[in-house]
């Protein structure tokens, strides 16, 4: 009886210092944490905004939490983000590496794609590829202006049939997205009720839900339960299958390329492999796998939530709306198409283009990063290998920062002469060497679409929405709530 009394204590002292939640020497302050669970049960997770506000105001601009059995820091505020993002880049640009979204999402343990892969030469080389063939280089005649304004006409169309009857446009901004970045990795676009395009639209969506909820955490803290058949291995299964996708993909596309003639970003690739060799570089056939999941991940949801979201505002703005037509009329009179040369005689447009980003605050706390060396931020001193979040969502509505910081309100990015210009604390691609790999993209995507929609329809708020609702979905990445418009032919063009 009493052995056994001890045993069990013993274990439970070991179990404690095994999982012990102490912060590190002159580390940023925070809640006291639990063992094993950290902070989790001071944190509503379906909707943690309240919480962690509360948190952010007693703690400081540099906090930390213990989300499970090591403790991560959260970044507020312009000053803050800039030291560590910008001057701190080298010390604070890796990615954590032992969580459940690089295990689902990782195609070889060598091969981690480049949006998670961590502060290395296989993410800077593949980061300069991805950045060179973005912007055009070999990726054949038609530019990607041209690409994205052949998208246009799609969603133009399914507009006009659904001229006269409330629609939700959510599949379809989704899926115009999808298409605009598929034509670049496989020259190809997808129908809208196309297998895979439902397919992959469920693979962002459902496993986003299950790594970001409480799953996900579960998962994370306690790798005791990693194998045991619980609702994550959906994640793993749809990944799974995803691979198997993207290696059908690959293999017919190498069987019909003609070397030095790239069609796509996977002949480009194959042409960058070709011409290296083995000269010992990163550059592998897993590697291209795993980046064409991470380029069709990151450039879908986030430009349609954008548009989505760019859309709710100008339904309820109807005056904003109504002056972005005028001088889109003014500046594109006798022309048959925008170009994204355009947008510098278009002040007004783009200054509501930014304040739509501003506000919609699609991915409100960056993707994580991690501290690749004992640092000091601050202040504080941090370890290497320390979990780092940078809150955007603190620079996107400081105070100080931003004329009107609450409110839709285009003027925060019009000076006294109504020219455009941009406020340092305007960052949701975020800032310094992991920046958006794909802002030029987004940025002409998010131009094009909006101007040549706004050209050729009128957008209106149903009579029987009711109030709009401009808070939105909570996630990694942002969603507005889903909402109907209704569309009418606007008279010019
Ligand atoms: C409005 C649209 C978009 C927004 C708001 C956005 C935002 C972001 C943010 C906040 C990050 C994280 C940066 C960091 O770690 O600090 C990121 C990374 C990334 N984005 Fe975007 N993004 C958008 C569109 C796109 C598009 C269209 C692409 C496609 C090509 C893309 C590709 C990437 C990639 C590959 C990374 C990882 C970069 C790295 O780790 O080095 N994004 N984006
Ligand atoms: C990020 O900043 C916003 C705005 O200041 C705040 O409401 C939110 O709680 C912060 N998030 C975290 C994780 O600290």
């Amino acid at each position: 009886m009493f052995a056994s009394l001890a045993l069990f204590l013993l274990a439970l002292t070991f179990f404690l210092l095994l999982f012990q939640t102490r912060r590190p020497k002159n580390f940023p302050p925070g809640p006291r944490a639990i063992p094993i669970l950290g902070n989790l049960l001071d944190l509503n997770l379906e909707s943690p905004i309240a919480d962690l506000e509360r948190l952010s105001k007693r703690y400081g601009n540099v906090y930390s939490l213990f989300i499970g059995p090591k403790p991560a820091v959260i970044i507020n505020g312009l000053q803050a983000l800039k030291e560590a993002l910008v001057n701190k880049g080298a010390a604070l640009s890796g990615r954590p590496q032992e969580q459940m979204v690089n295990h689902a999402v990782r195609v070889k343990a060598h091969a981690p794609g480049v949006i998670l892969a961590d502060y290395s030469p296989t993410w800077k080389e593949h980061r300069r590829f991805g950045l060179m063939t973005l912007r055009n280089f070999g990726l054949g005649k038609t530019s990607m202006e041209q690409r994205i304004l052949g998208e246009i006409q799609h969603v133009t169309k399914l507009l006009e049939q659904s001229v006269g009857k409330p629609t939700d446009p959510h599949v379809l901004f989704h899926n115009a997205a999808a298409n605009v970045i598929c034509q670049v990795l496989f020259a190809k676009r997808f129908d809208y009720d196309d297998e895979f395009m439902k397919f992959s639209v469920r693979l962002f969506q459902d496993t986003s839900k299950l790594i970001n909820g409480r799953w996900g955490m579960i998962y994370d803290t306690i790798p005791m339960v990693r194998n045991l058949p619980l609702p994550f291995q959906k994640a793993f299964q749809l990944f799974a299958l995803s691979y198997e996708k993207r290696l059908q993909i690959m293999a017919e596309s190498k069987k019909s390329r003609i070397p030095g003639k790239p069609r796509h970003f996977i002949d480009c690739y194959l042409d960058e492999l070709d011409k290296r060799g083995n000269d010992g570089s990163s550059f592998s056939e897993d590697q291209l796998c795993a980046l064409l999941l991470d380029l069709h991940f990151a450039g879908t949801d986030t430009t349609a939530n954008t548009l989505l979201a760019g859309f709710l505002y100008l339904m309820n703005y109807p005056e904003v709306q109504e002056r972005c037509q005028q001088e889109i009329d003014k500046i594109l009179d006798g022309k048959d198409h925008a170009s994204f040369e355009d947008r510098d005689q278009m002040p007004y447009v783009q200054a509501v283009i930014h304040e739509i980003q501003r506000m919609a605050n699609i991915v409100p706390l960056s993707v994580y990063h991690c501290t690749t060396q004992d640092t000091e931020l601050m202040g504080y001193s941090i370890p290497r290998g320390t979990t780092i979040i940078p809150n955007l969502t603190s620079v996107l509505f400081e105070e100080g920062q931003w004329k009107y910081p609450r409110e839709f309100n285009p003027e925060n990015f019009l000076n006294d002469k109504g020219e455009f210009f941009k406020p340092e604390a305007f960052m949701p691609f975020s800032i310094g060497p992991r920046v958006c790999l794909g802002e030029a993209l987004a940025r002409m995507e998010l131009f094009l679409f909006l101007v040549s929609l706004l050209r050729k329809f009128k957008f209106i708020w149903p009579e029987d929405a009711g109030e709009p609702d401009y808070t939105p979905v909570y996630g990694t990445t942002q969603t507005p709530k889903p909402y109907r418009m209704k569309v009418q032919l606007r008279g010019t063009a």
